[in-house]
Order: C-alpha cells, then sequence, then structure tokens
C-alpha cells in the first residue's frame, strides 16, 4: 500500500519524505488553511503560489492533490485547469482534487457537477482525485467517469454513525471496522457500519471491475483504522502526519530497548 501524507504543512511533509515513507501527498481547503495560519503566526511572509511550489518540489515525482474551491461545473473546471496548468509544467506531479457532487443539500441542481468535471478533465489529460466519497455508489460513478484516485471519507463517516446514535467520542477514537451495535441493532448508513466498510466495499467494486481508479482511503485517524485500511486492499492510505508518527510507537518496543541498552557490553559496543 501507498501512504501519502495528508496535510498541507510543508515541515511535516519534508519529514514525511526525508524518512522515505511518502509516495505522494494530499491537501484539502482546511488543510491549507491550517498551515497558512500557522506561517502567518510565525511572522512568516507567505506567497502562497510560492509554498505550493515548494510542496510540489519536496514530492518530486509522486503525486499532489490541490482541491477545487469553486463549487459550479464551469468554476471547478476553469480553477482546475488554471491550478493544473500553473504547476504542471515545473512539476508534472500536480492531481486536481473534485467533490464528487458540490451541491449543498437534496434541492439543489448541480448534483452531477462533480461527476461532470472528472470526465472534462480527465479527457484533457489532467489526474483527478475525486473527494468526498461517502457511499460505494460515488465511488463506481467517479470510476466510470476517469477519475485517476477516489477518497472514501473513513473517519467521518464513522462519526456520522457515533453521532446519529447520540455517542460522545474524539475525532481519534477507533471505530471497528465490523461496526457496533447499539440496543441489539448494528449502526448503519444505507448498509455501511463503518468507514473501513465504505473502503473495503469501494475497493471490491473497483477490482471486481478492473477500472484503473486507485482507492485513496482518507480521513483515517489512527493507527488501527490505518491497519485495516490496508488490509482491505486500499491501494493508498493518505495519513495526517500524528497517524503517521502513532505507528512506530508502542510500549513493549520501549521497554525492549531500555532492556537491550542496559545490557551492552563493552567488548561489544567498542567493536572495531
Ligand atoms: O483526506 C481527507 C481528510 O483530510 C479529511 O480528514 O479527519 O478532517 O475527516 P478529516
Amino acid at each position: 500500500m501507498k501512504i501519502f501524507i495528508d496535510s498541507a504543512d510543508i515541515d511535516e511533509i519534508k519529514l514525511a519524505f526525508d524518512w522515505g515513507i511518502a509516495d505522494g501527498v494530499t491537501t484539502n481547503p482546511s488543510l491549507l488553511k491550517a498551515a497558512v495560519n500557522r506561517q502567518i503566526k510565525a511572522g512568516k511572509n507567505l506567497d502562497i503560489r510560492e509554498y505550493l511550489k515548494s510542496i510540489l518540489e519536496i514530492a518530486g515525482k509522486t503525486p499532489v492533490s490541490l482541491e477545487v474551491t469553486e463549487t459550479s461545473a464551469e468554476g471547478m473546471l476553469e480553477q482546475g485547469e488554471r491550478i493544473y496548468d500553473m504547476f504542471h509544467q515545473a512539476s508534472n506531479n500536480v492531481n486536481i482534487k473534485i467533490p464528487v457532487n458540490p451541491a449543498f443539500q437534496n434541492e439543489d441542481t448541480t448534483h452531477f457537477d462533480g461527476i461532470k468535471v472528472i470526465k472534462k478533465l480527465t479527457e484533457q489529460g489532467i489526474p483527478v482525485n475525486c473527494t468526498l466519497i461517502f457511499s460505494p455508489e460515488q465511488a463506481l460513478l467517479a470510476a466510470k467517469a476517469g477519475a485517476t484516485f477516489i477518497s472514501p471519507f473513513a473517519g467521518r463517516v464513522d462519526d456520522d454513525l457515533r453521532k446519529n446514535a447520540g455517542e460522545e467520542f474524539q475525532k481519534s477514537d477507533y471505530y471497528p471496522a465490523e461496526g457496533r451495535e447499539k440496543n441489539g441493532k448494528l449502526l448503519e448508513d444505507n448498509g455501511i457500519v463503518s468507514g473501513i466498510d465504505l473502503v473495503c466495499k469501494c475497493v471490491d467494486i473497483i477490482e471486481l471491475y478492473g477500472y484503473k481508479s486507485e482507492i485513496i482511503a482518507a480521513s483515517l485517524r489512527n493507527t488501527r483504522q490505518t491497519r485495516e485500511a490496508a488490509l482491505s486492499g486500499a491501494h493508498i492510505a493518505t495519513l495526517p502526519f500524528g497517524v503517521i508518527k502513532d505507528m512506530l510507537k508502542h510500549h513493549k518496543t520501549y521497554e525492549g530497548m531500555k532492556a537491550f541498552t542496559a545490557d551492552i557490553v563493552e567488548e561489544y559496543a567498542n567493536l572495531k
């Protein structure tokens, strides 16, 4: 499984690439806002174009997702093309993140605008990461429209299931892949019992019909969920830096380190 870093923080991105564990980067407007605010707070001058260029340089040849902020088909298409043209020449690793459906509510008439734009960008050879996927059906249509990447948001599915069940929870709390019962009933959203269940079903559909799209397990919040994403066969997991760091930690590793360092004999340590 490839690992992308889900961040717009240049220091985090640099570390992940320095450690040799990153195969790409995903950003979104909220991550970019947090990174920009951090820069401004640190008193740094921010030229957003240069800032993004630096991220693309660090990523080298690996893919970097930049999301549109427009919400109409025309707006997303124009912005997607503009962002791609701005960076593609120099870095050749940009893909454009398009929401599968940019509508704000059921009554809106823009439900198909995301799909239309995915098709148009793909036809021009601009790779698309289709984002905000919450059902396997959305993933199926994104694959048919030609999306290079498809991003089911696992953590936010778990949030929704817990919230609808009236539970209190922290964003980073683990939620079991097999789902959870409340009052003898399995919590579910139209048959989806967890975020990882959504990822698995998206992967199954892609594999079953041989679509070229790759599934990015997104909105992952903790290490166990990441493990389950890996076991689901997701092609990629995009991870916040905190989760990447947590993946290396284990109390028995610390205990073992203490025991081994206590047992070091000088003759061996000074072996020349
Ligand atoms: O990759 C999508 C991600 O940035 C959203 O994560 O934790 O805000 O649901 P989260």
